[in-house]
């Protein structure tokens, strides 16, 4: 078996075990500390690449020698225990945990989240490949098959719908910020104004544009920092998919047919029926 089971969600063997989950819940929390929550493929290593350079005011010095995972490393996983010691405050990290399951020292700090979604259409897409290309991951089957995986949750942290629930009923009032895949695609340099201003950094134009030249999809490609080149091909093999695949938004319009258009849209309706936020792109 490839999964350990978490809460009722699945999360891979390969990168968690639950020393490292134990280690997530007893996590101390500092007021400085920034987290970047995301559902699996919604933009979580493009925030891990944004996060620590924002906080840094740009500083680029780390970004060919430490793997982007390092500088902002994931809460729940096993290799947070090796590096927590190397960062410094203000201290980056990302998470896929839902709101609920974050640890106490979390609720009782002033730490700040920056929630980022994506398309759950596209995020669906991005997934089908990434379980494609990663040996840590169990086949996905046909796309027909992973839709169906996707909707019911029967995929990593569960399902898409309740992560959202969870995070966008939070609670946390100023100390979160939601901003979208398709926003950080449309204008990077805009949305890296709207992150610095959220977390107190008031940077230059000109940083502001360094920054977003560093974080475009081509040149994060480039990076064997970050394009996951340094993973053994056993673990991920971009010769089956690139994990920096497209970059795009609107990609599921090449994947989905509208019986699964039909099916995908009304699933997630149903869930998400009374709930008090909407859903900044349309479901149609
Ligand atoms: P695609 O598979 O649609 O290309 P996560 O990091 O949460 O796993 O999400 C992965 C998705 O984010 C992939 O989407 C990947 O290409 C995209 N991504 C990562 N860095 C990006 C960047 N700089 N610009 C655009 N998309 C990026």
């Amino acid at each position: 078996d490839m999964y350990i089971h978490y809460h009722g969600m699945i999360v891979p063997k390969e990168t968690h075990s639950s020393e490292s989950l134990t280690f997530a819940q007893d996590f101390a929390f500092k007021d400085d500390d920034v987290v970047s929550a995301t559902y699996p493929k919604s933009g979580t290593v493009w925030m891990q690449e944004i996060l620590p350079l924002v906080l840094t005011g740009g500083d680029l010095t780390p970004i060919q020698t430490i793997p982007n995972w390092d500088r902002a490393p994931w809460l729940e996983e096993k290799r947070l225990a090796l590096v927590v010691d190397q960062l410094t405050s203000p201290r980056p990290l990302v998470t896929h945990l839902p709101y609920h399951l974050m640890p106490q020292s979390f609720h009782n700090s002033k730490a700040k989240v920056i929630y980022v979604m994506r398309n759950p259409k596209d995020v669906m897409v991005s997934s089908y490949y990434f379980h494609q290309m990663a040996g840590f991951l169990e086949d996905p089957g046909t796309f027909d098959e992973f839709m169906d995986k996707f909707l019911e949750g029967r995929v990593l942290f569960g399902k898409w719908t309740d992560h959202m629930k969870s995070w966008r009923c939070s609670e946390l009032g100023d100390r979160i910020m939601y901003i979208t895949y398709e926003e950080l695609v449309q204008d990077l340099p805009a949305a890296l104004r709207r992150i610095s201003d959220f977390l107190g950094r008031n940077l230059s134009e000109e940083t502001i544009q360094k920054i977003a030249k560093h974080c475009s999809f081509n040149t994060m490609k480039a990076n064997q920092m970050s394009n996951f080149s340094l993973v053994p091909k056993i673990y991920m093999d971009s010769d089956k998919s690139p994990f920096l695949r497209k970059g795009v938004a609107g990609d599921w319009k090449n994947h989905f047919t509208s019986e699964q258009l039909a099916r995908f849209t009304s699933v997630i309706r149903k869930e998400l029926k009374g709930e008090s936020f909407s859903l900044p792109w349309s479901l149609d």
